[in-house]
């Protein structure tokens, strides 16, 4: 594809309570909102409750990611069951300006972090039908399409679909070196 993003460039930290009213804003955006389970607008006390108990709970693991030191979204992940080696993630780039490619060089940096860091072995993720995007984005990482759950979601008038995807440990380690050619420049 030839992109040209530096790794480097890119980089994962803890995500904190300082970080609520940025995530919220980002969080807010009808576009975001449209690719979540919960997507009624969020006040700040609900979201700072919610920061609370993400950032002080290990069955999820929230991070933002920053470009250039500067923060562009945030990937997450919860229902992180150590006995079954599994996790769920969660994603967005809040900063509509971000550099065209920011989701995938910020998941590539998220499932080394799921799988190296965390130790864990499965990484399941959700894209409701409407979000073709999110599915190509799945799909090119490596993720393997489990199962589509039939109309499961209510949105407006309609039910939409939504396609269950997982990404084991040992698939990531063969194909990580294909994926970082394919997203960063040798640079
Ligand atoms: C899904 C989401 C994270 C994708 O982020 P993004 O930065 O647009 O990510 P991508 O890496 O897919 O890049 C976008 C496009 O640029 C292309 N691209 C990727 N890297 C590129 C690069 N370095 N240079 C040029 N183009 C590039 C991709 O192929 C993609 O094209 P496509 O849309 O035709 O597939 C973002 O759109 C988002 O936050 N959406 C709302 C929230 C959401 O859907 N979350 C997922 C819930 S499951």
């Amino acid at each position: 594809m030839g992109f040209d993003l530096r790794y480097g460039d890119f980089r994962l930290r803890p995500l904190t309570v300082a970080d609520a009213a940025m995530t919220m804003a980002w969080r807010n955006q009808p576009s975001i909102r449209a690719s979540m389970y919960t997507d009624h607008e969020i006040r700040l006390d609900e979201h700072t409750a919610w920061i609370g108990r993400a950032t002080s709970n290990d069955t999820c693991s929230y991070h933002i990611c920053e470009y250039r030191g500067r923060p562009i979204g945030s990937v997450g992940f919860y229902a992180i069951e150590r006995r079954h080696g599994r996790g769920e993630w969660t994603f967005y780039i809040g900063e509509p300006d971000a550099v065209r490619g920011s989701g995938g060089a910020m998941l590539f940096m998220a499932a080394d972090h799921f799988f190296d860091g965390l130790g864990l072995s499965k990484l399941c993720g959700d894209a409701i039908s409407s979000n073709p995007r999110s599915a190509r984005l799945h799909e090119n990482l490596g993720f393997e399409l489990e199962g589509v759950r039939l109309r499961h979601l209510r949105r407006g008038d309609e039910m939409l679909d939504v396609r269950l995807y997982a990404l084991f440990a040992d698939k990531w380690k063969s194909a990580r070196q294909q994926q970082f050619s394919t997203l960063f420049s040798a640079r």
